[in-house]
């Protein structure tokens, strides 16, 4: 079974297909950071108008990649939400009109899914149930995979996102957007243990997450020594502000598989591309007897590989779209 998977929910246009949902024959990513960095941040106008002009460009890459055409294909699957409205739009207009012209089902499909879907390519031995920490720019959640498109949500961050976190961290000590990754780097050579960043009491869910009160205790601490003409060192800041986030993601996850007794334990999103928090998670792990299940670092980020195999299971599943199908901005994991 072969899928054509389009990707445009932010600022990456892509397309892939994937067989079976497990093996990728292509995948293509064409990514409009250098044109955002200017802004600090993703412009959304700018998104919707770089996919317009890449999408038929990607798509057929792709699929001249795959070596295959569209009657080699079975279906096309496509990210439908949550997202930017207008550059959701533009692969959802795409991919109903792929199926339209090939006749060929249109599978609709949710990002987040798409991201936790990520670990079935990296692991063939992957099945459901598990339970699943996705830790991505704009979703920070918890949730138990019941099955691959059945998702309870049990834990969510009730402010920022952990990536979102990242890249303000970054942002106030000079990296460009998005800083997850010069975090990461810069920690590297840091003290995590310079600076020392209480955990935050988080009212609600057992499994609630909060990243506000870290990201503006790190931002005073940059300010505060700016005004006594201080600097700080980077790196160490870096470095124990991703300890910190290591160590609250942590917590949580190791209560919620504690509590619920599960042994598979899958990270998602494109925080998880993070080397300090990869190497905490398998801590977390290694201390439940649990088995971790990361992606591959060039499908943690967004890409339609992931797409197309979490689109796999939503066509066994019987999900189909028509021209009727819209874009959504927001919608929970597991409620589409
Ligand atoms: O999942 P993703 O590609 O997009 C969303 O669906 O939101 O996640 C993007 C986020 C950004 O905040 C970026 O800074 C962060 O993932 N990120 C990282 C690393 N690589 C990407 N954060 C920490 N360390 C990294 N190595
Ligand atoms: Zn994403």
């Amino acid at each position: 079974m072969k899928l054509l998977a389009i990707e445009s929910s932010c600022d990456e246009t892509a397309a892939a297909v994937v067989e079976d949902g497990r093996k990728v024959l292509s995948s293509v990513v064409a990514s409009q950071i250098e044109e955002h960095k200017l802004y600090g941040g993703v412009v959304p106008e700018i998104a919707s108008r770089r996919h317009v002009e890449s999408i038929s460009g990607v798509v057929s890459e792709a699929m001249y990649s795959s070596g295959l055409g569209f009657s080699d294909l079975d279906g096309v699957a496509v990210t439908y939400a949550p997202g930017l409205i207008g550059a959701l739009l533009v692969g959802v207009s795409y991919a109903k009109g792929l199926s339209l012209a090939t006749g060929l089902p249109l599978v609709p499909v949710h990002h987040i899914a798409g991201h936790i879907a990520a670990n079935y390519i990296a692991h063939p031995d992957l099945e459901p149930p598990f339970l699943c920490l996705i830790i991505s720019g704009g979703h920070s959640h918890i949730a138990v995979v019941e099955d691959y498109t059945v998702f309870r949500v049990i834990g969510r961050t009730k402010d920022d996102a952990a990536g979102e976190c990242f890249d303000k961290v970054a942002r106030t000590l000079g990296y460009p957007y998005p800083g997850g990754k010069y975090i990461d780097e810069a920690a590297k050579s840091g003290n995590r243990t310079a600076y020392k960043f209480t955990h935050p009491k988080v009212s609600g869910g057992k499994y609630d997450l909060s990243f506000s009160g870290l990201k503006t205790a790190v931002i005073n601490l940059v300010h505060n020594a700016e005004q006594k003409g201080e600097t700080v060192i980077k790196e160490d800041v870096a470095a124990s502000f991703q300890k910190t986030v290591g160590d609250i993601l942590g917590e949580k996850l190791y209560a919620a598989a504690s509590d619920l007794g599960y042994k598979k334990i899958v990270i998602a999103g494109g925080v998880s591309a993070n080397s300090g928090i990869r190497s905490k998670m398998k801590s977390v792990a290694d201390s439940l007897g649990a088995k971790l299940y990361l992606p591959e670092i060039k499908y943690c980020g967004d890409n339609a590989a992931m797409i197309g195999a979490q689109g796999y299971y939503d066509y066994l599943a019987g999900r189909r779209g028509d021209m009727r199908l819209n874009a959504a901005a927001t919608l929970e994991l597991g409620m589409s």
